[in-house]
């Protein structure tokens, strides 16, 4: 587990957000993927300024693989935290590697009106969008409050 007061690392906010590419793109090098041979990363800072990272590890009994939104937010659970501010996830090749569904709603858990979400590439981010451009009309934890 990665666990880093943002303060440590670096200062300005531009920086702040290449420290989250480089977390990202360490971790996408780190997947277990030898079965999909895709590997992709994910970093997330919070809004407690804590960052956190994760990747995928497959499995032989496939449907049992983890995507690497669900190790970067496993990650920040254990450290204690529960708002995401950014998230990036970044994998190879010319597709926008867009989270799927179940980390669409894993995401959404943990977001904020603000939270962003940056799908890159290894050269940089492709694209950022909000959490409800990301999952419109979604269900989360306010919708069980009666
Ligand atoms: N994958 C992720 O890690 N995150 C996503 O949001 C999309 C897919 C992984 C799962 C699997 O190990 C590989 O990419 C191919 O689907």
């Amino acid at each position: 587990m990665l666990k880093l007061k943002a303060s440590e690392a670096k200062t300005t906010k531009s920086k702040c957000d290449e420290q989250l590419f480089e977390l990202a793109k360490d971790a996408m090098s780190k997947a277990y993927v030898p079965y999909s041979r895709f590997n992709v990363g994910a970093a997330i800072s919070t809004v407690n300024g804590h960052v956190y990272s994760g990747c995928n590890v497959e499995n032989a009994a496939y449907p049992e693989g983890t995507c690497a939104e669900a190790g970067a937010i496993a990650s920040m659970v254990l450290g204690g935290d529960t708002v995401i501010k950014d998230i990036y996830v970044i994998g190879k090749g010319d597709g926008l590697v867009t989270p799927c569904g179940g980390c669409r709603q894993k995401i959404r858990e943990f977001s904020s009106a603000d939270t962003m979400i940056h799908i890159c590439g290894p050269e940089g981010v492709r694209k950022s969008l909000s959490m409800e451009e990301l999952l419109p009309f979604s269900f989360g934890p306010e919708n069980l409050k009666l």
